[in-house]
């Protein structure tokens, strides 16, 4: 939810058609990548609840299956698995735990508290697919071969190189920030990060990887990576996004996307 599936047909025309690897390190839903389906990649998050959901749909499809089938999609039920403590949980368990609490949590949004418990309420539908048996084996094929790091970007961003392309969809600057605007997110990603991100990417397009970094279109976003933008060969476009995950229902209407790119 939230995730790029109504940008992707905009956003593919700066995907190269041929490449050796494809680099994700800020992953969510992977909208981009379950899209592109590369036969090399190196996904990362820094979501460790997301990483072993992933790796577990990789590498135990049939047993996250059938961890799957034994949730129902029922108020109380849904609040005690929510209660449950993940990181006591085995792998499997907690992937299926994690993937049941999407299916049926409100508006399938992913959100923590300060202590990183889920803290999202009980959704209304007529018939959550809990498991759905037809999406996950797709989605365990296509992670094949793939590697899935629980690691932050910055670090990754140091791999790619000639011939290799990278799709960065950081957390986004708020609408409404400023420069200096404090981080939003349970994780934080403020302004130093976005910066910190720019500046790898400056080094990533020097040794020749190609990139691809979609962000809201903020006062301050080419302000913050007015270094990156100074690189010859690195450009700029807009494109037009609705945002799916508005509290306020009137502010989900179009807004500006930007896409940073080089050649
Ligand atoms: C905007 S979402 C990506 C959405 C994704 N493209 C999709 O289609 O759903 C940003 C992701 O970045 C992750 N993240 C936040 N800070 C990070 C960091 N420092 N390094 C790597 N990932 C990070 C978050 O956990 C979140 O999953």
């Amino acid at each position: 939810m939230g995730g790029k599936s109504q940008l992707l047909s905009q956003l593919s025309r700066w995907v190269p058609e041929a490449m050796e690897r494809y680099f994700e390190p800020f992953m969510g839903g992977g909208a981009m990548f379950f899209a592109q389906r590369p036969g090399r990649a190196v996904l990362a998050d820094v979501n460790d609840e997301l990483v072993d959901c992933y790796s577990a749909v990789r590498d135990h499809l049939d047993d996250v299956i059938e961890a799957l089938k034994q949730h129902r999609y029922e108020k109380d039920y849904y609040y005690e698995v929510r209660a449950w403590d993940r990181r006591s949980l085995p792998l499997i368990e907690r992937a299926a735990r994690t993937i049941f609490l999407n299916k049926t949590g409100f508006n399938g949004l992913y959100r923590v508290n300060s202590k990183g418990l889920f803290n999202v309420p009980f959704g209304r539908y007529s018939n959550p697919k809990i498991c759905d048996e037809a999406n996950l084996p797709a989605c365990s094929t296509v992670l094949q071969g793939t590697e899935i790091r629980h690691t932050d970007f910055e670090g990754l961003l140091k791999e790619p190189t000639d011939g290799d392309f990278v799709y960065l969809d950081p957390p986004y600057i708020p609408l409404n920030a400023t420069a200096n605007f404090t981080a939003y997110t349970a994780g934080g990603f403020g302004p130093d990060d976005q910066r910190r991100l720019a500046a790898s990417l400056v080094t990533a397009h020097r040794r020749g990887a190609r990139f691809l970094l979609s962000n809201a279109d903020t006062p301050v976003t080419r302000e913050l990576y007015s270094e990156l933008l100074d690189e010859p060969g690195v450009d700029l476009d807009i494109v037009r996004a609705r945002r799916a995950i508005n509290s306020k229902a009137g502010r989900r209407g179009p807004v500006n996307e930007v896409v940073i790119f080089n050649r």
